[in-house]
Protein backbone atom coordinates (compact mmCIF):
# COMPACT_ATOMS: atom_id res chain seq x y z
CA UNK A 1 0.00 0.00 0.00
CA UNK A 2 1.69 3.57 -0.93
CA UNK A 3 0.83 5.58 1.97
CA UNK A 4 0.21 9.54 0.73
CA UNK A 5 2.76 12.16 2.54
CA UNK A 6 1.07 14.16 5.33
CA UNK A 7 1.90 17.85 5.69
CA UNK A 8 0.73 20.62 7.74
CA UNK A 9 -1.49 20.13 10.48
CA UNK A 10 -2.29 16.61 9.49
CA UNK A 11 1.19 15.24 9.80
CA UNK A 12 1.51 16.96 13.13
CA UNK A 13 -1.90 14.98 14.47
CA UNK A 14 -0.73 11.67 12.87
CA UNK A 15 3.04 11.93 14.70
CA UNK A 16 0.82 13.05 17.89
CA UNK A 17 -1.41 9.84 17.45
CA UNK A 18 1.12 7.60 17.25
CA UNK A 19 3.64 8.38 20.44
CA UNK A 20 5.05 8.18 22.86
CA UNK A 21 8.29 8.14 20.49
CA UNK A 22 11.41 7.03 21.70
CA UNK A 23 13.16 8.15 18.41
CA UNK A 24 13.22 12.16 17.91
CA UNK A 25 13.16 12.58 14.31
CA UNK A 26 12.20 15.16 12.26
CA UNK A 27 9.47 14.24 9.80
CA UNK A 28 8.21 17.06 7.36
CA UNK A 29 9.53 19.96 9.71
CA UNK A 30 8.20 18.48 13.06
CA UNK A 31 10.25 16.55 15.70
CA UNK A 32 8.95 13.33 17.39
CA UNK A 33 10.48 13.03 20.40
CA UNK A 34 11.69 17.19 20.92
CA UNK A 35 11.57 16.55 25.08
CA UNK A 36 13.79 13.52 25.19
CA UNK A 37 15.54 12.66 28.19
CA UNK A 38 18.68 12.09 26.48
CA UNK A 39 18.82 15.73 23.80
CA UNK A 40 18.12 14.76 19.72
CA UNK A 41 18.93 11.29 20.49
CA UNK A 42 19.47 9.14 18.58
CA UNK A 43 21.04 11.86 16.42
CA UNK A 44 23.61 12.96 18.94
CA UNK A 45 24.48 9.27 19.34
CA UNK A 46 25.15 8.58 15.27
CA UNK A 47 26.73 11.67 15.11
CA UNK A 48 29.57 10.32 17.12
CA UNK A 49 30.06 7.26 15.27
CA UNK A 50 28.83 7.69 11.59
CA UNK A 51 32.09 7.63 10.06
CA UNK A 52 32.93 4.86 11.52
CA UNK A 53 30.55 3.02 8.82
CA UNK A 54 30.62 2.97 5.13
CA UNK A 55 29.56 5.84 3.58
CA UNK A 56 28.15 3.64 0.39
CA UNK A 57 26.20 0.88 1.18
CA UNK A 58 25.17 0.09 -2.28
CA UNK A 59 24.52 -3.67 -2.56
CA UNK A 60 24.56 -4.25 1.12
CA UNK A 61 21.79 -6.16 3.17
CA UNK A 62 20.97 -4.58 6.83
CA UNK A 63 19.13 -5.94 9.36
CA UNK A 64 18.21 -3.44 12.41
CA UNK A 65 17.32 -5.42 15.79
CA UNK A 66 15.32 -3.52 18.13
CA UNK A 67 14.95 -0.64 15.32
CA UNK A 68 12.44 1.30 17.32
CA UNK A 69 11.18 4.01 15.33
CA UNK A 70 13.75 3.05 12.35
CA UNK A 71 15.93 5.93 12.60
CA UNK A 72 19.10 3.18 11.71
CA UNK A 73 17.20 1.64 9.40
CA UNK A 74 16.59 5.11 7.55
CA UNK A 75 20.42 5.78 7.37
CA UNK A 76 21.35 2.78 6.31
CA UNK A 77 18.95 2.96 3.39
CA UNK A 78 19.73 6.70 2.85
CA UNK A 79 23.43 4.74 2.38
CA UNK A 80 22.08 2.78 -0.65
CA UNK A 81 21.48 -0.48 1.64
CA UNK A 82 19.50 -2.92 -1.33
CA UNK A 83 17.78 -4.16 1.92
CA UNK A 84 16.89 -3.77 5.05
CA UNK A 85 14.90 -5.06 7.79
CA UNK A 86 13.99 -3.73 11.01
CA UNK A 87 12.38 -6.05 13.48
CA UNK A 88 11.07 -4.88 17.06
CA UNK A 89 8.69 -6.76 19.26
CA UNK A 90 6.44 -3.27 20.16
CA UNK A 91 3.79 -2.67 18.00
CA UNK A 92 3.86 1.10 18.75
CA UNK A 93 7.08 1.38 17.45
CA UNK A 94 6.86 -0.33 14.36
CA UNK A 95 4.08 1.50 13.15
CA UNK A 96 6.12 4.57 14.27
CA UNK A 97 8.76 3.05 11.21
CA UNK A 98 6.55 2.72 8.87
CA UNK A 99 5.19 5.88 9.23
CA UNK A 100 8.75 7.87 9.41
CA UNK A 101 9.41 5.33 6.32
CA UNK A 102 6.27 6.08 4.08
CA UNK A 103 6.96 9.90 4.93
CA UNK A 104 10.63 9.89 3.70
CA UNK A 105 9.78 7.29 0.57
CA UNK A 106 12.33 4.74 1.60
CA UNK A 107 12.00 1.31 1.06
CA UNK A 108 12.78 -0.45 4.29
CA UNK A 109 10.83 -3.14 5.75
CA UNK A 110 9.50 -3.61 9.23
CA UNK A 111 8.32 -6.96 11.14
CA UNK A 112 7.16 -8.10 14.13
CA UNK A 113 9.74 -9.96 15.62
CA UNK A 114 11.32 -11.05 18.92
CA UNK A 115 15.15 -11.29 18.98
CA UNK A 116 14.74 -15.15 20.24
CA UNK A 117 12.76 -16.00 17.28
CA UNK A 118 16.04 -14.94 14.84
CA UNK A 119 16.53 -18.52 13.71
CA UNK A 120 13.32 -18.51 11.91
CA UNK A 121 14.20 -15.78 9.94
CA UNK A 122 16.45 -18.05 7.79
CA UNK A 123 18.19 -14.99 5.96
CA UNK A 124 21.84 -13.43 6.95
CA UNK A 125 22.76 -10.12 6.48
CA UNK A 126 25.78 -7.98 5.65
CA UNK A 127 25.41 -5.77 8.40
CA UNK A 128 23.57 -6.36 11.71
CA UNK A 129 22.72 -3.24 13.70
CA UNK A 130 22.11 -4.59 17.41
CA UNK A 131 22.09 -0.97 19.55
CA UNK A 132 20.32 -0.62 22.86
CA UNK A 133 18.86 -3.72 23.09
CA UNK A 134 21.32 -6.20 25.07
CA UNK A 135 20.42 -4.38 28.43
CA UNK A 136 16.65 -4.90 27.68
CA UNK A 137 17.28 -8.91 27.53
CA UNK A 138 16.99 -11.19 30.54
CA UNK A 139 19.07 -13.55 28.55
CA UNK A 140 21.74 -11.57 26.94
CA UNK A 141 24.25 -14.04 25.69
CA UNK A 142 21.91 -16.18 24.20
CA UNK A 143 21.02 -13.33 22.23
CA UNK A 144 24.68 -12.81 20.84
CA UNK A 145 25.08 -16.27 20.44
CA UNK A 146 21.64 -16.27 18.13
CA UNK A 147 22.52 -12.99 16.04
CA UNK A 148 26.02 -15.00 15.25
CA UNK A 149 24.55 -18.67 14.15
CA UNK A 150 21.73 -17.18 12.38
CA UNK A 151 21.76 -13.47 11.09
CA UNK A 152 25.46 -11.96 11.08
CA UNK A 153 27.34 -12.88 7.55
CA UNK A 154 30.23 -10.13 8.20
CA UNK A 155 29.48 -7.19 10.07
CA UNK A 156 27.79 -6.09 14.22
CA UNK A 157 27.33 -2.64 15.20
CA UNK A 158 26.52 -2.75 18.75
CA UNK A 159 25.90 -0.66 21.56
CA UNK A 160 25.01 -1.32 25.08
CA UNK A 161 24.46 0.88 28.25
CA UNK A 162 27.25 0.07 29.99
CA UNK A 163 28.31 1.49 34.11
CA UNK A 164 31.27 0.76 36.16
CA UNK A 165 34.89 0.64 35.34
CA UNK A 166 36.24 2.01 32.09
CA UNK A 167 39.61 0.36 32.36
CA UNK A 168 40.27 -2.81 31.01
CA UNK A 169 43.13 -5.16 32.53
CA UNK A 170 44.93 -8.52 31.72
CA UNK A 171 42.86 -11.35 32.18
CA UNK A 172 44.25 -14.73 33.15
CA UNK A 173 43.43 -17.99 31.22
CA UNK A 174 42.90 -19.50 34.55
CA UNK A 175 42.83 -18.63 38.11
CA UNK A 176 43.23 -20.74 40.90
CA UNK A 177 39.66 -22.00 43.02
CA UNK A 178 41.34 -19.83 46.25
CA UNK A 179 42.71 -16.94 44.34
CA UNK A 180 39.48 -14.60 44.61
CA UNK A 181 41.17 -11.59 44.21
CA UNK A 182 40.16 -10.51 40.92
CA UNK A 183 36.94 -10.39 41.50
CA UNK A 184 36.93 -7.66 43.89
CA UNK A 185 39.08 -5.52 40.87
CA UNK A 186 36.67 -2.90 38.87
CA UNK A 187 38.55 -3.55 35.66
CA UNK A 188 37.66 -7.53 35.87
CA UNK A 189 34.91 -8.31 33.37
CA UNK A 190 31.49 -7.81 35.10
CA UNK A 191 27.79 -7.33 34.38
CA UNK A 192 25.59 -5.60 37.14
CA UNK A 193 22.21 -7.64 37.53
CA UNK A 194 19.14 -5.20 37.81
CA UNK A 195 16.27 -7.19 39.89
CA UNK A 196 14.17 -4.07 40.14
CA UNK A 197 14.21 -0.89 38.30
CA UNK A 198 17.04 1.25 36.42
CA UNK A 199 16.16 5.00 35.50
CA UNK A 200 12.55 3.94 36.04
CA UNK A 201 12.60 1.15 33.76
CA UNK A 202 11.77 -2.58 34.87
CA UNK A 203 13.04 -3.58 31.41
CA UNK A 204 16.50 -2.60 32.29
CA UNK A 205 18.28 -5.89 33.56
CA UNK A 206 22.15 -5.97 32.88
CA UNK A 207 24.20 -3.52 32.55
CA UNK A 208 27.93 -4.67 32.31
CA UNK A 209 31.20 -2.40 32.05
CA UNK A 210 33.14 -2.01 29.87
CA UNK A 211 35.74 -5.27 29.85
CA UNK A 212 32.41 -7.49 30.07
CA UNK A 213 30.82 -5.93 27.06
CA UNK A 214 34.34 -5.93 25.22
CA UNK A 215 34.72 -9.72 26.37
CA UNK A 216 31.21 -10.74 25.68
CA UNK A 217 31.62 -10.03 21.93
CA UNK A 218 34.72 -11.76 21.47
CA UNK A 219 33.17 -14.77 23.39
CA UNK A 220 30.14 -14.65 20.97
CA UNK A 221 32.36 -14.28 17.70
CA UNK A 222 32.22 -10.47 16.89
CA UNK A 223 35.60 -9.20 17.05
CA UNK A 224 35.72 -5.58 17.97
CA UNK A 225 37.46 -3.50 14.53
CA UNK A 226 36.09 0.08 15.79
CA UNK A 227 35.35 2.10 19.06
CA UNK A 228 33.96 5.53 17.96
CA UNK A 229 32.50 5.78 21.13
CA UNK A 230 32.41 4.44 24.47
CA UNK A 231 29.07 2.44 23.77
CA UNK A 232 29.45 1.47 20.54
CA UNK A 233 31.50 -0.87 18.52
CA UNK A 234 31.70 -2.10 15.01
CA UNK A 235 32.51 -5.75 14.79
CA UNK A 236 33.41 -8.08 12.44
CA UNK A 237 32.11 -11.61 12.62
CA UNK A 238 34.71 -14.47 13.19
CA UNK A 239 34.02 -18.47 13.77
CA UNK A 240 34.05 -19.52 17.05
CA UNK A 241 36.81 -22.42 17.55
CA UNK A 242 34.89 -25.16 19.27
CA UNK A 243 35.96 -26.73 22.33
CA UNK A 244 36.19 -30.52 22.59
CA UNK A 245 33.04 -30.03 24.45
CA UNK A 246 30.99 -28.51 21.24
CA UNK A 247 28.73 -26.18 20.61
CA UNK A 248 28.47 -23.53 24.24
CA UNK A 249 24.63 -23.06 24.37
CA UNK A 250 20.95 -24.27 23.67
CA UNK A 251 19.63 -22.87 20.43
CA UNK A 252 15.89 -22.40 20.42
CA UNK A 253 15.25 -22.60 16.95
CA UNK A 254 17.07 -23.40 13.26
CA UNK A 255 16.13 -21.41 10.41
CA UNK A 256 16.80 -23.76 6.85
CA UNK A 257 20.06 -21.22 6.19
CA UNK A 258 21.63 -20.53 9.57
CA UNK A 259 25.61 -20.95 9.86
CA UNK A 260 25.91 -25.01 10.58
CA UNK A 261 26.81 -25.82 13.91
CA UNK A 262 29.43 -28.50 14.46
CA UNK A 263 28.90 -31.91 15.90
C1 LIG B 1 16.45 1.49 23.87
S1 LIG B 1 15.53 1.06 22.43
C2 LIG B 1 16.84 1.12 21.21
C3 LIG B 1 16.30 1.49 19.86
C4 LIG B 1 17.34 1.63 18.76
N1 LIG B 1 17.94 0.35 18.43
C5 LIG B 1 18.40 2.61 19.15
O1 LIG B 1 19.54 2.25 19.43
O2 LIG B 1 18.07 3.80 19.19
C6 LIG B 1 15.28 -0.70 22.57
C7 LIG B 1 14.38 -1.27 21.49
O3 LIG B 1 14.52 -2.68 21.50
C8 LIG B 1 13.23 -3.27 21.42
N2 LIG B 1 13.33 -4.57 22.08
C9 LIG B 1 13.53 -4.83 23.39
N3 LIG B 1 13.57 -6.14 23.63
C10 LIG B 1 13.40 -6.74 22.42
C11 LIG B 1 13.34 -8.10 22.01
N4 LIG B 1 13.44 -9.10 22.90
N5 LIG B 1 13.15 -8.37 20.71
C12 LIG B 1 13.02 -7.35 19.80
N6 LIG B 1 13.07 -6.04 20.14
C13 LIG B 1 13.25 -5.74 21.44
C14 LIG B 1 12.31 -2.27 22.12
O4 LIG B 1 10.97 -2.44 21.75
C15 LIG B 1 12.91 -0.96 21.68
O5 LIG B 1 12.36 -0.52 20.47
Amino acid sequence: MVETKLQGEALQTQIERLGPWFHNMTIGGYRTAPQHFLGDYPQVKFDSFRDALPADMTGKSVLDIGCNAGFYSLEMKRRGASRVLGIDMEDLYLNQARFAAAQAGLDVEYRKMNVWELGALGEQFDLVIFMGVLYHLRHPLLALDLIHQHVAKDMLLFQTMQRGSRDLSDVADDYDFQDTAHFSDPSYPAMYFIEKNYSGDNTNWWVPNRACTEAMLRSSGFAPRAHPEHEVYLCRRIEIPLTHEGPRAVYPATGPHSHPVAR
